[in-house]
């Protein structure tokens, strides 16, 4: 029985068990019926959820966006994916005929009018998702939810200057929608337990692990990734090697180093989550100013495609003459997580650390062998030395 193992078993039971009860979810009698899907958007995600809904649902899923040619491109790009499942033999051609007749697209709302689940994923500013909101409150009945795919943004906000705000919850999937299991359930404020409900039977039939979170900045995925990725980015900004940097946190065996999962998130992207941390949290989260200048730069690749790190971005990212070893890096950025989540169950995001550990893995890909990370910062000591406690008191050392 090595750490390991039982971190393991714990990992385990989490996406077996623990990902089929989420914790904190309404009566499941309380959910609508959900035949008709509305997408907001026609981008990255909007398209690669529209392609889910339909394939899981099977209901009829309308696609909008601002003008013709961005429209036609998303349900392409649905009805391209469709023909990649035939090619692959995991459709029938009955199937690819039948999904891709689901999926269309309308420059105008009134499509929604009889969707029940209307979920948006335009541009990641509050006040164009509130006006797409308001513009599709007009149009479908009182009962419709609406959910939003936002990455960061207050869903409590969102939901502020509509009608019914109690029908509004965040539904936020992860890039590549397909791969990562994880679909991060909001709970806003005002929403009440029918939409709560809802959200949960829709999430069982899309086959995604749901996990109940409150309504805090970025949630629970992309708080930790980017409080992580702030440690490393700030170890490269007081004068270590980017590479030494990157390697530095290896021995957690996640999927991919932080900086190539800063190049896959897109620096832009990263900065904004980050800026959004920085205004709730400021003292425990700083935005990069050498992000800010890799940003402003136009760079959205850090590595060239040889996986060196392109000498533009190294000479941005670089700064100080205070190089860490990478020990130093890997401890900073266990003790920067162990203080969060701490703060973060103390805060009541998720109910248990079990929930956490449940989300990286699902929506990360971090490894089971850590169990997450909660019980690798047991286990380390990391979680005595930071919090005075273990996250489990005795639980996983009884496997
Ligand atoms: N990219 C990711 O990895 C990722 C992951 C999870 C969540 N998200 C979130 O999903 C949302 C969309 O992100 P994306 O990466 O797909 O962006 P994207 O830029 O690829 O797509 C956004 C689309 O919304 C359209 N749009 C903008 N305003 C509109 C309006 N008023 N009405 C209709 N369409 C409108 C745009 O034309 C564009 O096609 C954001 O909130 C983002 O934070 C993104």
């Amino acid at each position: 029985m090595s750490d390991q193992l039982k971190s393991g078993l714990y990992a385990f039971d989490l996406v077996q068990k623990r990902a089929k009860r989420p914790a904190g979810a309404p009566d499941k009698q309380l959910a609508r019926k959900v035949t008709k899907v509305g997408v907001v958007g026609a981008g990255l995600m909007a398209g690669q959820l529209a392609l889910l809904f339909a394939r899981r649902l099977d209901v009829p899923v309308v696609m909008t966006d601002l003008d013709q040619e961005r429209l036609d491109k998303g349900v392409a790009y649905v009805h391209g994916e469709v023909d990649k499942l035939l090619g692959k033999g995991r459709v029938s051609q009955d199937k690819a005929n039948r999904l891709k007749g689901l999926v269309t697209g309308s420059l105008t709302k009134d499509a929604f009018a009889d969707a029940d689940f209307v979920i948006e994923a335009v541009f990641e500013k509050m006040e164009i998702k509130q006006q797409v909101f308001a513009e599709v409150e007009a149009v479908v009945s009182p009962e419709a939810v609406l959910a939003t795919n936002t990455s960061s943004l207050s869903v409590t906000e969102m939901a502020s200057r509509l009608q019914h705000p109690e029908r509004v919850v965040g539904f936020h999937f992860f890039n590549p929608v397909a791969v990562l299991p994880l679909l991060e359930i909001i709970r806003g404020e005002k929403t009440d337990d029918a939409a709560l409900a809802t959200a949960f039977a829709t999430a069982k039939q899309l086959k995604k692990t749901a996990v109940l979170c409150k309504d805090a900045p970025a949630f629970v995925v992309n708080r930790l990734l980017t409080l992580f990725m702030g440690e490393v980015l700030a170890a490269v900004e007081e004068g270590t090697e980017p590479e030494v940097a990157d390697r530095a946190v290896s021995p957690l065996g996640l999927p991919m180093s932080p900086l190539m999962l800063l190049q896959l998130v897109g620096p832009a992207v990263a900065l904004h989550v980050s800026e959004t941390l920085h205004e709730a949290f400021p003292e425990r989260f700083a935005v990069s100013p050498q992000l800010a200048e890799v940003v402003k730069a136009g760079k959205t690749q850090i590595f060239a495609p040889d996986f060196s790190i392109d000498p533009e971005v190294k000479a941005l990212l670089s700064g100080g003459t205070n190089p860490s070893e990478e020990s130093a890096i890997l401890d900073r950025a266990l003790r920067a997580l162990a203080r969060e989540v701490r703060v973060m169950l103390d805060e009541g995001v998720v109910a248990e650390p079990a929930d956490i550990d449940l989300c990286l893995i699902t929506g990360a890909g971090w490894p089971f062998h850590t169990g997450g990370i909660t019980p690798y910062l047991d286990r380390s000591g990391v979680s005595e030395a930071v919090n005075g406690r273990p996250f489990h008191e005795g639980a996983l050392k009884a496997l």
